[in-house]
């Protein structure tokens, strides 16, 4: 069996096409805040940015040096959450080591009117709540399930194991599947035996960050494979899925790269649509 390949690229292509005409007529406009020069960073941020012109929605890059202090950043976030031309602000991260232990208070700074990455503590409450609540989700939780939704594939009464527990990518997806009537399982690296967890997945989702740790062995055949996974392996992009081995027992897998990348830019983008839409209800 060869599994079938789900394109974020195609599927994320179709969502930015359907939401061209709202951009045209809302107007939102995205900054993307980096600190130094991590270069996987850089990477995304381009292709963010890339993204956004080419649906035609307004975006700038804040590119601040990497010894900026605290106080400068969050000087620029209470700037970002004023400025009225802004409808949502992401801080991209990785930041600088001086920074990395204030990202909550960083988080918790943007408006959560703004805050379009879906990390602060409102929206993520919101997303606890029901998925009629998941009004800003984070990125790319929501680009996993857009993408299951596009080629139509049921969670339903599905076991979905998850494997890696971030606040950004394991913990939401958790809640969202929950939202979808999955069955969840979340392993982690104090785990025993994941193997035998991750074997009994319907849907195997992997967002742990190193790469190929998902073998043959630990797939039901069948599964439908999911790799968030952006690792560089030799200069590489490298998922966190032996791809090669596994798309040989999967029913359907995501490429690295090509999967998951570009579905969290296009749920960024719709995350700026909607922010925008209620900025104006308001
Ligand atoms: N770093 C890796 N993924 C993300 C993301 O979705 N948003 C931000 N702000 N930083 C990231």
């Amino acid at each position: 069996m060869s599994a079938l390949l789900l394109s974020g690229r195609s599927a994320s292509a179709k969502i930015l096409a359907d939401l061209k005409p709202k951009i045209a007529k809302l107007n939102p406009k995205l900054v993307v805040v980096q600190v130094g020069d991590d270069p996987g960073s850089s990477s995304y941020i381009k292709q963010k940015i890339k993204s956004c012109t080419e649906v035609g929605m307004r975006s700038q890059h804040r590119h601040l040096q990497a010894a900026t202090s605290l106080s400068d950043l969050l000087k620029l976030v209470a700037d970002l959450n004023a400025d009225p031309d802004v409808t949502g602000f992401i801080v991209q991260l990785p930041l600088p080591e001086h920074l990395q232990s204030h990202v909550p208070d960083i988080i918790r700074a943007i408006d959560p009117k703004k805050d379009v990455d879906g990390f602060g503590a409102y929206n993520l409450g919101k997303v606890f709540l029901s998925k009629d609540f998941e009004h800003l989700p984070p990125a790319t939780p929501a680009g996993i399930i857009m993408l299951l939704e596009h080629y139509k594939i049921p969670v339903a009464s599905k076991h979905a194991v998850i494997v890696g527990r971030s606040n950004i990518v394991g913990k939401p997806l958790a809640i969202m599947l929950l939202n979808r009537d999955a069955t969840v399982t979340v392993c982690h690296s104090k785990t025993k035996d994941l193997a035998a967890m991750s074997r009994h997945a319907d849907i195997l989702i992997a967002a742990i960050g190193k790469p190929k740790f998902i073998t043959k062995d630990m797939v039901k055949p069948g599964a439908v494979v999911i790799d968030v996974g952006t690792s560089r392996v030799d200069g590489k992009l490298t998922g966190d899925v032996d791809f090669v081995a596994i798309q040989e027992i999967a029913s359907a897998i995501t490429p690295v790269p090509g999967g998951i990348g570009p579905m969290t830019v296009a749920s960024l983008i719709k995350n700026c649509v909607q922010a925008k839409e209620r900025q104006i209800e308001k």
